[in-house]
Order: C-alpha cells, then structure tokens, then sequence
C-alpha cells in the first residue's frame, strides 16, 4: 500500500506528460482535406487582399439547444476552409505582408483552445496548440489568451478585413478565453478605427470558394455519393404506410451508415399538401395513399454537403395529373441543366427553367396569363453548392470548377385558382451540377429522375 502511494506522483507524472504529448489530434479520418490545401488557400486569399491589410476570422459561435444542451457544433465554412480546424474559440489573423508583433514575425496567426485535462474528460480531445502546429502547418499558432496580449495594432493598417461580428455569442462566464471575450476584445481595439471593412472579405472568399479545387471536389463527390445511394434506397423502401418522419430517419440512417457526419441542412420530407412548402421542415405527416413527397435530402462529408431533391408518388404510381405536373418540372430542369456551361450567365438556367414553366402551365389551364406562373414557382433555380448548402460565389458568369444546384418546382396548394384535380401537388427536381470546360456533369445522375425509372426503382 505504501508502495503504491509513494509512486502515485510518478504514475500522475507520465499520465500528465502522456495527455500534453499526444501526438494524435482529435480526429479519426484519414481523408480530411490537407493542411497544404488550407495552407494554398490562405495563400490564395493573400493574393486577393489589398496591400497593407490583416483579414481576421472568428471561429462560429456554439449555440445553445435548451438549458444545458448545445447544437452540434459546425465550424465556420470559412474558418475551416482556411485552417482546417473544426473546433471553437479561436481566431485566424491573415497579413498580407510578414509583420512583427512582439516577438513574432509572421504572416498568420491561429489562436486555439488550450489543452485542458477536465474540460476534455467532458467534451472531447482538442489539437491544443503543439496538436495544431503539428496537424495544420499555420506558420504561428497562440493559445486562445494570448489573442487579448498579442500586441497588434489594427490602426496601422491601410484595411481591417472582417465579416459583419456575431452578435449572438454567449459569453461562458468560467472562461476569459472564449469567442465572447475575443469578439469584445476586437471591438474594443478596433472600434475607433476608420480602416474597418466589412465587405471586401465576403467577396474574396466568394471568389475562391465558388472554384472548387480537386481535394474538394473528392470530398463533395463523396457526400453526393452517399447521398444518391440513400435516394435509391429510399425509391426502394417507400409506401404509402410510411410517416414523413419516417422517410426522414430512413434517409438519414444512410447518410450516415455511409459515413457522413451530419445532414448538410434539415431533411425536407414534405408528403400531399406539405409537398407545396418550399422548406418544410416538420416531418410528422403519416402519408395518404395519392400523396406525392418531396424529399429533399443532402448528406453532409467532412463539411461539404450535397442538396438533392426527388419527388415520389406514396403508393409507386404517378396519377395523371401528377405526373403532367412532373413533367413539367422535369422538362424545365433538364432545359436549365443544358444551360450550365462555361460563360453562360449564372441566371440562364433559371430563365431557361421559367420560359418552359410558363409555357406548360398555360396549356393546362393553370394559369391564364404567363406572367402568374411566379404563383406556383416562386423561387429561384440555382445556387452555388459546398461548404455551405447556399454557397458563397459570385453570381456571375459560369465557370469551370463550380457546382451549382438546378432545381425548378411548381407548387400548387389547396385553394389555388385552378380545378381543384391540380390541388396538392408540389413537385421540386433538384441536381448537383458540375460545371466543366465541356459539358455539364450531373454529380446526382445516378438517381432516377424520370416518372417511369421511379416507378421502376420503386418496384425493386
Ligand atoms: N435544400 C435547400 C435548397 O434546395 O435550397
Ligand atoms: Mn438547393
Ligand atoms: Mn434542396
């Protein structure tokens, strides 16, 4: 016993050593973007900054559920884009030119969480930072209190380059080293500036972000994989005896199964009339016979999501007026799909989608002038797909390297001035689109898409 006591202090030692030296960071893929990649983007946004500035990014706040239950934590897209880094309380400084700070002469700064024993037996291993030194090759990495010592003086440069502060950060009362303080500590120091900028930042990082790199694009393809595969397997599973939410966890049980960490935004499973509801987000609707449902599902892969949305008859058969509606939609969204190539305004796809829309909806008698076809399809077409389900870019000429969604709808809810037959009946097709030197390459191809193949594959 005595023994044992005496080399108790010992034993704590090499447990102390062994935690601080673990040269294991927290996470357990493999195929993580590299930090060379984060490093070229740094590298990159470098290149667009304007002469004599310092852009600095905030990682995103974590939010509280109810009482002390908190969201899951999903990093800034920009802040992971550019370090790599998915965990909370640190910020990333960007000069253009090397500057000397203190004892420091760098052109990047990180400041990270410090390793902490107790805090990590509750929530988890962090990098801490040697762990972030090691993993992610930033030239200078600080703990997190060092952010408020660090003398840098914001005056001196020609710009100070940020996003708009997050004003919804809740301070954690135990710490003087979370995004609380940093963001009170930044406004402090930079408030009587004149040199703030709010806007050129988001530009930027539209610019870059809206190219995808290959590293990405392996990632991205991945997330779209998984998630055709889930709408496959979902054609295959449904009937009309299925509940909103049970297509939803359906879907979802293979997003994950298949590796995704989370969904790139809330699955919209929308049967009948809940079909007409752009985001719907509710999911307890048992389905009825006749329903058709929108599912609008996308896996999410190590931060890069898919956004794909097929519309299924509940019993495995379109009814006619269904399927004149369908392929309406269809015929639009193969009509913008042929319209995403290089050079192309970003809104073709869009008008390409609406003149078909327009037209079709007359000849049926939905509508009795073109122009009311915005009552039934009310939203846009296309947006830029990645990190973000919305992703940054800039909305300008089509380019080689972006992926963009096409994704018409017409939308007819209950009590809509047209025969009643049309009442119900939503309908969105929605595609992740590759845009190449060539032509389109539609990453979400591989699950059915006319009313005839879906009626196939739900027959397996
Ligand atoms: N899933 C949201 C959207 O399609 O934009
Ligand atoms: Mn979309
Ligand atoms: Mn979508």
């Amino acid at each position: 016993m005595r023994r044992i006591s005496f080399l108790l202090p010992f034993f704590l030692l090499i447990a102390v050593l062994s935690f601080f030296g673990a040269a294991d960071g927290p996470d357990y893929d493999k195929d993580l973007l590299s930090p060379e990649f984060h490093a070229g983007r740094r590298e990159a946004l470098r290149n667009l900054m304007p002469d004599s500035t310092v852009a600095v990014f905030f990682s995103a706040p974590v939010h509280t559920r109810a009482n002390d239950v908190m969201f899951d934590f999903h990093q800034d897209p920009n802040f992971y884009y550019l370090s790599g880094l998915r965990e909370p309380n640190a910020v990333l400084i960007i000069f253009k030119e090397k500057q000397h700070i203190d004892t420091l002469f760098t052109n990047e700064i990180i400041f990270v969480q410090p390793r902490n024993p107790s805090d990590e037996a509750w929530d988890g291993k962090r990098y801490g930072p040697n762990g972030v030194k090691q993993h992610f090759k930033i030239a200078s990495v600080l703990p997190g209190g060092e952010f408020r010592k660090l003398n840098i003086d914001y005056s001196k440069f020609r710009k100070v380059l940020f996003f708009p502060l997050p004003d919804d950060v809740k301070d954690d009362p135990y710490s003087k080293e979370d995004l609380f303080d940093y963001v009170a500590h930044f406004k402090t120091v930079t408030q009587k500036n004149k040199n703030n900028n709010t806007s050129i930042l988001a530009e930027s990082m539209a610019m870059l972000r809206q190219i995808k790199l290959p590293e990405e694009m392996e990632l991205l393809r991945k997330a779209i994989n998984i998630s055709n595969q889930a709408h496959i397997e979902l054609m295959r599973r449904l009937d009309s005896t299925m509940t909103e939410y049970q297509v939803q966890a359906f879907i979802q049980y293979h997003f994950m199964w298949a590796g995704a960490e989370a969904c790139g935004y809330p699955s919209i499973c929308g049967a009948g009339e809940n079909s007409c509801i752009l985001h719907y987000v509710t999911n307890r609707k048992p389905m009825e016979q006749n329903d058709l449902i929108v599912v609008d599902a996308g896996a999410e892969y190590h931060g890069y999501t898919a956004d794909i949305t097929r519309t299924l008859p509940a019993n495995g058969k379109f009814s006619p007026e269904q399927k004149q509606i369908y392929d309406i939609v269809l015929e639009a969204q193969l009509a913008g799909i042929a319209l995403c190539k290089k050079g192309n305004e970003f809104r073709d796809p869009h008008k390409a989608a609406v003149r078909v829309i327009k037209k079709r909806l007359k000849e049926l008698g939905i509508i009795k002038k073109e122009e009311d076809y915005v009552k039934y399809f009310f939203h846009g077409t296309s947006h830029y797909l990645g990190l973000d389900v919305h992703d940054a870019g800039m909305y300008g000429a089509l380019q080689p390297g972006n992926v963009i969604t096409v994704e018409p709808g017409i939308y007819i809810p209950a009590g809509s001035d047209c025969d009643p037959k049309w009442w119900n009946i939503g309908v969105r097709i929605e595609d992740d689109i590759l845009i190449t030197a060539g032509e389109p390459e539609v990453l979400s191809g591989t699950v059915p898409k006319t009313t005839e193949a879906i009626e196939l594959e739900m027959k397996k």
